[in-house]
């Protein structure tokens, strides 16, 4: 039933009532590859190829900001084969992201503690984070989430936020909901009106915790390798049929 329903939402995107920013859990790489006899890391691979593929449609349908989610807190949990692997294709896509992004107006920001993240990859994110600096601020935007965590993000915030009340920066009299959001990787951007995941998971594993309060959430069992355009516009076009209420009555 659902399925028929999301089948006949493709196409039907209305584009005066786009979402701002949409949010990807780009979650079954592994399956995908499973299913067709081939290591998980191909998987990975696969489904950066889905991210170019995707990010590059959001830009031309006029979507201001995609926040996908590549890698989590919880991630190191795995294989360090399959760790590096991921590490490996995260370097090749910032290497031709830094070639690409002026050209195409695309600016690229980091959400997670990069900390503990390989020196290489760190200073490639350095470098798109400058020519991010450059690039007007009405171009569109892809943020990716590695070593991300909603709760990881939230502590970052508290600590900055207790480190300026410290240096006498901050009144916590003074703190409401604006002015926390100031302090979260997604400062100055607005929350995500849909979380979409694919792969048939019902869940948010610690992504966007604190921006999803009000995020319209799409699910469907298509793995995030096969995820196409169609599968986008049938997202979009679900989001435009709810009710957004906000806790107020119509
Ligand atoms: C998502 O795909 C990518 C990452 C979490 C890095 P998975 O690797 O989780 O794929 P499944 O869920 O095992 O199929
Ligand atoms: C969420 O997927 C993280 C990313 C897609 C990067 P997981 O595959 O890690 O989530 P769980 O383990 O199914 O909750
Ligand atoms: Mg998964």
């Amino acid at each position: 039933m659902a399925k028929q329903l999301n089948a006949a939402l493709a196409g039907q995107v209305d584009k005066s009532r786009l979402p701002r920013h949409v949010a990807i859990i780009m979650d079954g790489n592994g399956r995908w590859a499973t299913r067709r006899g081939l290591p998980r890391t191909a998987g990975h691979k696969a489904g950066a190829e889905a991210f170019r593929r995707i990010a590059t449609y959001c830009k031309n349908l006029g979507i201001s900001y995609l926040t996908v989610y590549a890698f989590s807190t919880e991630n190191w949990k795995r294989s360090e084969t399959e760790v590096n692997a991921i590490m490996l294709l995260l370097k090749k896509y910032l290497l031709e992201a830094v070639d690409s992004m002026e050209r195409d107006n695309i600016r690229l920001r980091f959400f997670g503690d990069m900390t503990p993240i390989p020196a290489e990859l760190q200073a490639l994110a350095h470098q798109t984070d400058e020519i991010t600096a450059h690039l007007d601020q009405g171009d569109f935007q892809a943020n990716i989430c590695l070593n991300y965590g909603g709760r990881d993000e939230i502590v970052r915030a508290v600590r900055r936020y207790a480190e300026d009340c410290v240096a006498g920066k901050q009144n916590p009299s003074k703190i409401n909901e604006t002015l926390f959001s100031g302090y979260m990787d997604s400062a100055g951007i607005p929350d995500p009106e849909l979380i979409i995941r694919p792969s048939g998971e019902l869940r948010l594993s610690n992504f966007l915790l604190w921006q999803c309060a009000y995020s319209e959430f799409y699910a469907t069992d298509t793995l995030w390798p096969d995820f196409d355009e169609a599968e986008l516009d049938r997202a979009i076009a679900a989001y435009q049929q709810r009710d957004r209420r906000f806790g107020a009555v119509k």
